[in-house]
C-alpha cells in the first residue's frame, strides 16, 4: 500500500482534504500531512492529526523532535504519493520558481517523483496569466494537475477554480483503471483550411470537449492519442499529432486506425475548403469577390467501410436545430455506435464553453441525457457507454 503524503495550503477548500484524507485511511493508506501556516488559519492541525493517527507537520524548525530527524528529507523519502490539495496560487507559483521558504516547499525540492496539485482559487486568481503560467511549468516540470471545477465559490464569485471534489481526486489517485489496455483515438479542436498565406476557413472550437475526453480517458487507465487542429487549451501531458486540415485529421486518423480500439470525433471539421488556394495575398481588387469552395472529405463517412466489427466508433453532432433528427441522420450515415448531440445555438455548451448538455443516442435506439454539466462529466458519460459497448463486442461482459 502506497504511502501518501498529502501538502495543505491556505484555502477554504481545506476542509475537502479532511475527506480526502479519511477516505485514503479507509481504503488502508498510511497518511501524513503537512500544513502551511496560511493552512492552519482554516483547520487546525489537529483535525488531521484525528483523521490520519499523525502527526501534523508545520514549521520547518520544530523543536522537540529527535536530533537525527530532518523534516523534509524524511517526509520526502517516506512518501510514494505526494499530493498537495488546496493548491493555492502562491504555493504553485513558489513551487513552479524552485523557491523552499517552509516544510512544504522544501519537502517538495526533496522529493523526486512527480506531484498531484489539486488548485483552489478565486476564478479571477485562477484565470491570471501568473498562475497559467506557472500551473504551465509545473504540468512541464511532470507534474499532475487535477484542474478545478466551476461554480459558486465561497467568494460568492461564479466560474472556474473550485478544488476538485475529495472523492474526484481520490478516484483518480486510487481509483481502478477501467480503460486500461484500451487503445483510444480522439479527435479534437478545429480545422484550418487556408485561402491564401493569410486567410483561411475555420470555427469555433476550442478543443475544450476533446480534450476533456482524453484527459478523463487517460484518467482511466487508457493509451490515448490525440489528433488536435489549432486547438486553444493545452495539450500538455497528451500523447498528440498536430493538424491543420481536414486531409491531415483524415490522414493521421486512417494511420492509426488499425490499432484504435474506441474513436471518438469530437472535433468541429471544416465542411469545406478551397477549389484553388492561391500562394499570393489575394488582393481587394474589387466591391465583391467570390471563392469556390469544394467539399472536404467526411472523415467519419471515409472510414466507415475499415471498421472493424470490435471496434467503436462515437461521433458527435453539433446542432442548432431539430437536435434529435439531424443527429439521428448523422449516426446512421456515419456507421457509428452512438453520436453525442449538443444544441451549438446555446451561448451557455457546446463551443468554448466549460460545461456542456448533451443527448447521446445509440445505434440501439435507446437515448441518454447529461443535463448540464462540466466537459470533464461529460467525458466520463461518453466514455463510460464506449466501455459497455467495447466490452459487449470483445467478448469481456
Ligand atoms: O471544442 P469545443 O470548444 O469544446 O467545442 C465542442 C464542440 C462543439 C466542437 C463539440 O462538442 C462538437 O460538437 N464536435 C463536433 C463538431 C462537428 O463537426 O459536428 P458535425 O455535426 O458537423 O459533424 C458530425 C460528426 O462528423 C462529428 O463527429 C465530426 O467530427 C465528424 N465530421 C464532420 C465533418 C467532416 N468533414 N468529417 C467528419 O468526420
Amino acid at each position: 500500500m502506497p504511502n501518501y503524503l498529502i501538502g495543505v495550503t491556505g484555502g477554504i477548500a481545506c476542509y475537502k482534504t479532511i475527506t480526502l484524507c479519511r477516505l485514503l485511511m479507509k481504503a488502508g493508506h498510511d497518511v501524513r500531512v503537512i500544513m502551511t501556516d496560511n493552512a492552519c488559519k482554516f483547520v487546525t492541525p489537529l483535525t488531521f492529526e484525528t483523521i490520519t493517527r499523525n502527526r501534523a507537520y508545520v514549521d520547518e524548525f520544530d523543536a522537540g523532535l529527535a536530533p537525527d530527524i530532518i523534516e523534509h528529507i524524511d517526509l520526502a523519502n517516506w512518501a510514494d504519493e505526494f499530493v498537495i490539495a488546496p493548491a493555492t496560487a502562491n504555493s504553485m507559483a513558489k513551487i513552479a520558481n524552485g523557491i523552499a521558504d517552509n516544510l512544504l516547499t522544501s519537502t517538495v525540492l526533496v522529493y523526486k517523483k512527480p506531484i498531484v496539485f489539486s488548485p483552489a482559487m478565486n476564478v479571477d486568481m485562477y484565470a491570471n496569466v501568473a498562475t497559467q503560467t506557472n500551473l504551465k511549468r509545473l504540468a512541464e516540470m511532470g507534474h499532475q494537475i487535477i484542474e478545478p471545477g466551476v461554480g459558486e465559490m465561497a467568494c460568492q464569485a461564479e466560474g472556474k477554480g473550485r478544488m476538485a471534489e475529495p472523492e474526484e481526486i481520490f478516484q483518480m489517485l486510487c481509483g481502478d483503471m477501467p480503460l486500461e489496455g484500451v487503445n483510444i483515438l480522439v479527435t479534437a479542436g478545429p480545422t484550418v483550411e487556408p485561402i491564401d498565406p493569410v486567410r483561411y476557413i475555420s470555427n469555433r472550437s476550442s478543443g475544450k470537449m476533446g480534450v476533456a475526453i482524453a484527459k478523463k480517458a487517460m484518467a482511466m487507465g487508457a493509451n490515448v492519442k490525440v489528433v488536435a487542429g489549432p486547438v486553444s487549451v493545452s495539450l500538455e501531458g497528451l500523447n498528440c499529432v498536430s493538424v491543420q486540415t481536414a486531409d491531415e485529421m483524415l490522414a493521421a486518423v486512417k494511420a492509426d486506425l488499425s490499432k484504435v480500439n474506441i474513436l471518438i470525433m469530437a472535433a468541429a471539421v471544416a465542411d469545406y475548403k478551397v477549389s484553388e488556394y492561391s500562394d499570393k495575398k489575394i488582393k481587394k481588387n474589387s466591391e465583391n469577390m467570390s471563392i469556390e469552395l469544394e467539399k472536404n472529405p467526411d472523415i467519419l463517412k471515409t472510414i466507415a467501410s475499415d471498421k472493424d466489427v470490435k471496434q467503436v466508433f462515437v461521433g458527435f453532432a453539433a446542432e442548432s436545430n431539430d437536435v434529435r433528427e439531424n443527429a439521428l441522420k448523422k449516426l446512421d450515415a456515419k456507421n457509428l455506435d452512438f453520436i453525442v448531440a449538443n444544441d451549438i445555438s446555446r451561448e451557455d455548451i457546446g463551443f468554448e464553453t466549460d460545461q456542456n448538455e448533451v443527448s447521446i443516442y445509440f445505434s440501439d435506439g435507446t437515448t441518454t441525457e447529461s443535463g448540464k454539466i462540466e466537459k470533464s462529466k461529460v467525458a466520463e458519460l461518453i466514455l463510460s457507454n464506449a466501455l459497455k459497448l467495447y466490452k459487449a463486442k470483445n467478448g469481456t461482459v
